[in-house]
């Protein structure tokens, strides 16, 4: 990043940031992006792109601005080069007089990118780099299914006391965070394509894995039960998985017992031997992006396998003493040698907190 960057930059790139979340559930498969313009480090547009299909931030921010001649954009992704659904934004930004535009990371689509040269070409000042981890968190998903497509983004969400528990010794997880929490989850569930728990956490908790937050997803997301063997057709999941699309995973020496006991209910059935597989699997089916939601033993098992990208850990303000761990036996490991996970997002909510974390970031090339 330049020297150049002023404060009024620094403000408007993370009023873009916060901005773009008002794609959340609706952008995908495009990224979440947000626009500011400004001049005289004043704010005079803004605007973000609200989905699928719908017109780009950088298009809505030069359409609330009454004077665009002569200020800066200032943006969390690189303006697109390509006609898609929408034209060029960066046809639309050099017509609309823009002087200068600072991005935060560049986009890595390859039918999308050559924004900067382009917009340089035509003699805008362009600055890249500002905040570019932040937005680099914000777009993990859609950054992550540009660079590989062998699994999915896979986020762990997980809600323990203070002391790890996911439940107490009765096996009860009802409810171990507060209603904040609860509200958190509905809008995060929005914002993925599937939504996956173990077989254990499905009988126990009979769970509806779905949306019913303040953000309707532009499409719902799949849920996905895994197990070794079959799932017992009277849970929630089975008897509603012809309203919402349901995947059950199982190993393939179960598949003919769990076809069976299944037959009817509208479940697909996929078998795969062992977890990558599995996921594998998933993404084939169109899953880029999944949120594991217990129990312990699954999550465990993702991690000891490395396929865990993002943890959003909820700590609620209770010691159990005893129960289902959410992060199970581990490797024993030496502190100089434990790899430290990355903290984007340390937050209350209500009397819970929220710890996000990252196994690394995905920054595109500048
Ligand atoms: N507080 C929270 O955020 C939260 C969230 C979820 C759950 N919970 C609680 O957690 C408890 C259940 O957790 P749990 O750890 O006992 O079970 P779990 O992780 O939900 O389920 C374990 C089951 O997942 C299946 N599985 C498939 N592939 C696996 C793999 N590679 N490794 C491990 N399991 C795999 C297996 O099913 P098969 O045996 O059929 O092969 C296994 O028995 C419940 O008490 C629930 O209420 C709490």
């Amino acid at each position: 990043m330049s020297q150049g960057i002023r404060l009024s930059e620094q403000q408007a790139m993370r009023r873009a940031l916060q901005l773009a979340l008002g794609g959340w559930g609706r952008a995908a498969p495009n990224p979440l992006v947000g626009a500011v313009l400004l001049k005289d480090g004043q704010v005079v547009g803004e605007g973000y792109h609200a989905g699928f299909g719908e017109p780009h931030a950088e298009a809505v921010a030069l359409r609330t601005s009454a004077a665009p001649k002569g200020s800066t954009m200032v943006l969390n992704l690189e303006p697109c080069s390509h006609q898609g659904k929408t034209p060029p934004c960066v046809n639309a930004i050099v017509e609309a007089g823009v002087k200068r535009v600072v991005i935060a990371v560049r986009d890595p689509n390859p039918e999308a990118r050559g924004g900067v040269e382009q917009l340089q070409k035509a003699g805008i000042e362009v600055e890249t780099g500002l905040l570019a981890e932040e937005a680099a968190t914000l777009n993990a998903p859609f950054l992550w299914s540009l660079r590989r497509t062998d699994r999915p983004f896979l986020a762990v969400k997980v809600a323990t006391s203070l002391d790890g528990f996911l439940a107490d010794a009765s096996g009860r997880a009802k409810w171990v965070s507060g209603v904040e929490s609860r509200d958190f989850v509905h809008w995060l569930r929005a914002g993925f394509d599937g939504i996956a728990v173990g077989r254990r956490t499905a009988e126990t908790d009979d769970p509806q894995l779905t949306v019913r937050g303040a953000v309707p997803p532009r499409v719902a997301p799949t849920r996905v039960v895994f197990t070794r063997g079959g799932l017992r057709s009277d849970l929630h999941l089975v008897r509603t998985a012809k309203e919402v699309p349901t995947i059950v995973i199982t190993d393939p020496a179960s598949r003919v017992t769990a076809e069976k006991a299944l037959a009817g209910s509208g479940v697909r059935l996929i078998s795969a031997e062992g977890r990558l597989p599995a996921l594998t699997a998933l993404r084939k089916a169109g899953i880029v992006s999944l949120l594991v939601e217990g129990g312990g033993n699954l999550i465990t098992a993702l991690l000891a396998d490395d396929l865990v990208d993002r943890i959003y850990w909820i700590q609620a303000p209770i010691f159990l003493g005893s129960g289902t761990r959410a992060f199970g036996e581990r490797t024993p490991t030496l502190l100089g040698d434990a790899r430290p996970w990355i903290a984007t997002d340390r937050q209350a909510m209500g009397k819970d907190t929220l710890l996000a974390l990252e196994k690394e970031l995905c920054l595109p090339a500048s």
